[in-house]
């Protein structure tokens, strides 16, 4: 199985937001908080919103789910947590970096697939494929072959993610804006492919609201932590090293002025957040194939589905 050969800036962001998370905010997960109105929006409490967000999330398992692939699985603390609750999970993770946590924190209790999920192949077969906040990163054609593949019949598939959605109002009119905030696949796009599979839709929970307050969190770490660094790391360099400095800046003019567009313009905010993005908790089924014989019917019928609602 195949590993990417050079790092993306997307997985760079990742395994900085890791190594930041885990030291400044001791962060184990690298998903949004889960923000219930009795825990105040403030950093130190992303822990506990990242808890929260885990707790929503394995308490909407269907029951007789017993075994789990976390694709994108990140730290591997969802992992340990799933493991914990008595499920068999194996996990994907394409990110070198990332996987070495996982193994630190799982040794051999899961068996863990180093690739990305649309190049993965193998034989095991799972009563839920989970992507938590994974689904952005995946090629989502090639992901629900994939995820129709490696389910069992009966089996779901648990989607929780940011994606797009552009309100009619602003179409056309404000799509700068809209493109300022990166991630999300198109929610209408997702619906229109996964029409063409064997699934059905049999849970929606709109999350926006609880977890929007992750972006005012990182717009403040961004203004009062980011922002004042740079300017210092600058001032220093055009102090001590003048010619230096004017060379960085002349060579990385344009990747400057894109940090700046991209993190310090105040758009990535709650407010924008809620009105251009969706996160969703989406819960699929995946359907029996239609049967012609009776008797192939009479032999499909026995296995329990694994998506019944609580
Ligand atoms: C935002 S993190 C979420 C991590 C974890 N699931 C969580 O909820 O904390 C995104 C994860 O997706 C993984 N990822 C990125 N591209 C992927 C791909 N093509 N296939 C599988 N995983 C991918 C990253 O390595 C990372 O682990």
């Amino acid at each position: 199985m195949s590993r990417r050969k050079g790092k993306s800036s997307r997985e760079l962001g990742l395994e900085l937001a890791a190594i930041c998370g885990k030291h400044f905010f001791k962060l184990e997960n690298l998903h949004y908080g889960y923000w219930t109105l009795d825990l105040s929006i403030d950093l130190a409490n992303l822990h506990k919103a990242q808890e929260q967000y885990t707790d929503f999330l394995i308490s909407h398992i269907p029951h007789e789910v017993k075994t789990i692939l976390d694709v994108g699985c990140g730290t591997g603390h969802i992992a340990k947590r799933l493991m914990d609750a008595g499920y068999n999970v194996d996990c994907v993770s394409p990110s070198p970096f990332l996987s070495e946590q996982v193994h630190a924190l799982l040794g051999d209790r899961a068996h863990l697939f180093e690739c990305m999920f649309e190049q993965l192949k193998t034989d095991h077969r799972y009563d839920l494929i989970l992507f938590s906040e994974s689904f952005q990163y995946v090629g989502m054609g090639k992901a629900l072959e994939n995820i129709t593949d490696l389910l069992n019949a009966g089996g779901c598939l648990l989607i929780c993610d940011v994606f797009k959605v552009v309100p009619s109002a602003v179409e056309g009119i404000d799509n700068g804006r809209n493109g300022v905030m990166g991630g999300g696949h198109k929610l209408q796009k997702l619906h229109d492919l996964i029409a063409h599979h064997p699934f059905e839709l049999v849970k929606d929970i709109d999350i926006t609201p609880q977890t929007a307050p992750n972006l005012d969190l990182f717009d403040t770490a961004m203004k009062n932590v980011a922002a004042p660094a740079l300017e210092a790391s600058l001032d220093f360099l055009n102090g001590r090293y003048k010619l230096m400095a004017r060379f960085l800046q002349w060579k990385y003019k344009k990747q400057i002025e894109r940090v700046y567009a991209k993190y310090f313009n105040g758009k990535r905010s709650a407010e924008d957040f809620r009105k251009y993005r969706t996160y969703r908790f989406l819960l699929y089924k995946k359907l029996y194939p239609h049967f012609t014989s009776i008797s192939t019917v009479e032999s499909h019928k026995k296995p329990a589905l694994c998506c019944s609602t609580k």
